[in-house]
């Protein structure tokens, strides 16, 4: 009985150490240099990863940024409040725009 549960804690060690590391071992995307980055970058990643910017970055352009980050406060609840909304609208749309 004692050694059935040591098993089974030591495979939720083992477990959770896994899940541990994949996480250290995600790459980290690092958004480019420019006014707003580091807001951008702090509020952005609350809820999935960066690479969502530069992955849409080609269909954007200021309008779809605006009405991206609109959906992010009203419709998921991103804790963001209007400077920081137009702060990173003006980043997103300087330096992730391809569409022109
Ligand atoms: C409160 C959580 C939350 C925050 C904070 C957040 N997002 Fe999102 N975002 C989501 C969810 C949920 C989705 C849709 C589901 C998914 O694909 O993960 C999404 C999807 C996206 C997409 C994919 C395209 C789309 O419109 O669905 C982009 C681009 C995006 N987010 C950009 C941003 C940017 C830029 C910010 C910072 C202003 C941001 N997100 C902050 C929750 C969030």
């Amino acid at each position: 009985m004692r050694s059935a549960l040591a098993l089974a804690l030591l495979t939720i060690i083992a477990a959770a150490g896994a899940v541990a590391y994949a996480n250290a071992a995600e790459p980290v995307v690092a958004l480019k240099e420019a006014p707003g980055r580091a807001v951008t970058q702090g509020l952005c990643a609350v809820c999935h990863s960066l690479e969502y910017i530069p992955a849409n970055a080609p269909a954007m352009d200021r309008g779809a940024w605006l009405k991206t980050v609109q959906k992010m406060r009203e419709r998921y609840g991103a804790p963001i409040d209007d400077a920081q909304a137009r702060e990173i609208v003006d980043y997103l749309s300087a330096t992730y725009a391809g569409k022109r």
